[in-house]
């Protein structure tokens, strides 16, 4: 596949950070696919590996975002990234956004995921690092008490899961985390692992979450990842190779 033959529905790539920067590095280095803007901001992440996830994740975003749009990777500088907040309204911050493709983007402790789709059909990504222990006040603040009855004590991953899954689900509607995510409950079963059904927000006192579904996706180990899509799209995963130059020949 290369990219000037994009595939229709929605696409998705979960990668370690390090290995999309040694994949780049043949074209210029993750910093050859940001933005001046995003260079700069990549600058104040005093932890290299902080910067590392946040350079990989808008470099990752902008490739796919070419990809998309059936421009080359060399574009990627160029493309205009706008914001809007759902929840102000400001374009200041919020979920980023490129005219003629619906877009997210996600990073944790060393991996990036991205999703795109037909414009106009929101999506959310998210990945997170699945950690050896959380904090007391997670359940509480994370699960609705029906999930919260359904969570085995001391299940990190299935917690993890529910976390991905619900944080997919609300940066689709573009409101992030200012909606509780314990006041969103998933129908499904989502601290099952393996081959999950698809997940159904029910959140009656927001309307833009209400309905919104979520899958779990394939990520690297150690991590969970989820999509939620706002209407049915076929699921691809790409990978580097779709969004970047083959290497040269040794
Ligand atoms: C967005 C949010 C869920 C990210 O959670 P996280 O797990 O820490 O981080 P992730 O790596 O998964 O995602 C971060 C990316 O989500 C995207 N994002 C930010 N706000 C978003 C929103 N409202 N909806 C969807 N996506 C959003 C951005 O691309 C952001 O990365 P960037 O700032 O470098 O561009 C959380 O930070 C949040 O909810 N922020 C907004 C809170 C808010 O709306 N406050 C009220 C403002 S009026």
């Amino acid at each position: 596949m290369n990219s000037r033959n994009p595939p229709a529905g929605t696409v998705f790539l979960a990668v370690f950070s390090a290995d999309l920067e040694a994949a780049c590095a043949p074209t210029g280095g993750l910093a050859a696919h940001l933005s001046p803007a995003e260079a700069q901001s990549a600058r104040r992440f005093t932890r290299a590996g902080d910067r590392l996830d946040y350079m990989a994740s808008h470099a990752l975003f902008r490739l796919l975002a070419a990809h998309r749009l059936g421009r080359g990777f060399a574009e990627t500088p160029q493309l205009e990234v706008t914001r809007r907040c759902a929840g102000c309204g400001s374009t200041g911050h919020g979920k980023p956004a490129v005219a003629g493709a619906s877009l997210s983007l996600s990073r944790s402790n060393g991996a990036v995921m991205v999703a795109a789709g037909p414009e106009g059909i929101p999506v959310g990504a998210d990945i997170e690092h699945i950690p050896d222990t959380l904090h007391s006040g997670f359940d509480h603040y994370v699960a609705s008490a029906a999930e919260r009855e359904a969570l085995a004590p001391g299940d990190i991953p299935a917690r993890l899961r529910l976390w991905v899954a619900k944080e997919a689900v609300l940066k689709a509607a573009g409101l992030g985390l200012s909606v509780p995510p314990a006041g969103v409950h998933l129908a499904g079963s989502p601290a099952a692992e393996g081959n999950c059904p698809v997940l159904r927000a029910d959140s009656p006192a927001h309307s833009q979450v209400h309905g919104l579904t979520a899958v779990f996706l394939p990520a690297p180990p150690g991590y969970a990842a989820a999509l939620s899509v706002a209407a049915p799209t076929t699921l691809t995963r790409l990978s580097l190779a779709d969004l970047l130059p083959p290497l040269p020949a040794a």
